[in-house]
Order: C-alpha cells, then sequence, then structure tokens
C-alpha cells in the first residue's frame, strides 16, 4: 500500500486497526457461539449409555442384592466390585480389591445422591438413585484408602465412609478361590 498525498499515516493505522478489531470479534463471536451450541447440544442429548436400576427394588432382586455386593472373580478372571450407599454407610464396609489389576466399579444409591471417592486416587464418582455409576480402576500397590462420602446426604453425611483394602494379587487370588463374593469387613 502506497501512502498517498491525500492520506497520513494516522487514517491508515486506524484503517488497519479497526480491520483487525473486528476480525477479533468474529473469532470471539464464532467462539462463543460454537461453545454455546455444544453445551446445549450436550444437555439436551441423552448420555451414550445409561444403565438404570429401580432403586426400591435393590434388595430385593437384580445385580445388588446383598448376596452379590462386594468383589467378584469374573470366570475371565477380571475383577468386578459392586457396592451401593445409602443413609448413611456404604456396602460393603470395606472393600478388597487386589494390585495390578484392572477392576470395573459398579454402584448405585438406595435412597439419595451419594459421592464416591477413593482417597489417595483420582476416582472420584456419584451413587445416584436409579442409574448405575461404572468406571474402572487400578491400584499400583497394596495399601488402605478412605473412602469418605463428599456428597451431603442428610445428617448422618459425614459419618459415612467406608475403606478400599488393595492387597497383593497372589493373596486376593488365594481369597477368592472358593468363589463368592469378598469384602473386608472384620479384616
Ligand atoms: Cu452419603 Cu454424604
Amino acid at each position: 500500500m502506497t501512502i498517498g498525498p491525500d492520506h497520513d499515516g494516522a487514517d491508515v493505522a486506524l484503517r488497519i486497526e479497526r480491520r483487525w478489531a473486528i476480525l477479533a470479534f468474529v473469532i470471539v463471536l464464532l467462539l462463543t457461539v460454537l461453545a454455546a451450541a455444544a453445551g446445549i447440544h450436550g444437555a439436551v442429548m441423552p448420555q451414550g449409555q445409561v444403565e438404570i436400576v429401580d432403586p426400591r427394588l435393590l434388595h430385593i432382586r437384580g445385580e445388588f442384592v446383598e448376596s452379590n455386593l462386594g468383589t467378584a472373580l469374573e470366570p475371565d478372571g477380571s475383577v468386578t466390585v459392586r457396592a451401593i450407599g445409602q443413609q448413611y454407610s456404604f456396602t460393603p464396609q470395606c472393600i478388597l480389591v487386589p494390585a495390578e489389576t484392572k477392576i470395573s466399579f459398579r454402584g448405585t444409591s438406595a435412597d439419595v445422591v451419594h459421592g464416591f471417592l477413593i482417597a489417595g486416587t483420582n476416582l472420584n464418582e456419584m451413587l445416584v438413585p436409579g442409574y448405575v455409576s461404572s468406571f474402572t480402576a487400578r491400584f499400583d500397590a497394596p495399601g488402605e484408602h478412605v473412602m469418605p462420602c463428599h456428597e451431603f446426604c442428610g445428617t448422618g453425611h459425614e459419618g459415612m465412609w467406608a475403606r478400599v483394602k488393595v492387597v497383593d494379587k497372589q493373596s486376593f487370588l488365594d481369597q477368592a478361590k472358593d468363589g463368592g463374593r469378598l469384602s473386608c469387613v472384620g479384616q
């Protein structure tokens, strides 16, 4: 661009600045529209995978009856933990898992929303009545973790907590060889 006799440098600078300001505004506007569209889409669409369970029947039939809670060594060698939260405790009160093993956790609530957090790890879920919460985890080393409910669930909330005991894999397999559901309640 040449600066002719009719233009001084300030005019040119102003025009260029305005052009860049408009461009920046358009970019911000575009990002805002994209973020809003993504947020609204996520809020109105159902989740890809939702498992529902009737909280009134948990104790009577289905996957979360008391005899099926705890840690199961599945026939294919994988490990599944099933637990429920209710005002104001978890069942089982002590969850036994092997180290260095992929573990599937499946949990739900019998009444209100509870938190499911294993201290010292990044495992943090909610137990929501009517839904199954599931996630996988792996513990590198034996040890004990506290598992406090971290979602206010009523007057007994602060007393609602359980433990997770991680034992070495062989010790777990020895305890699991007779089948059934394992926990570390009383250990
Ligand atoms: Cu359960 Cu707080």
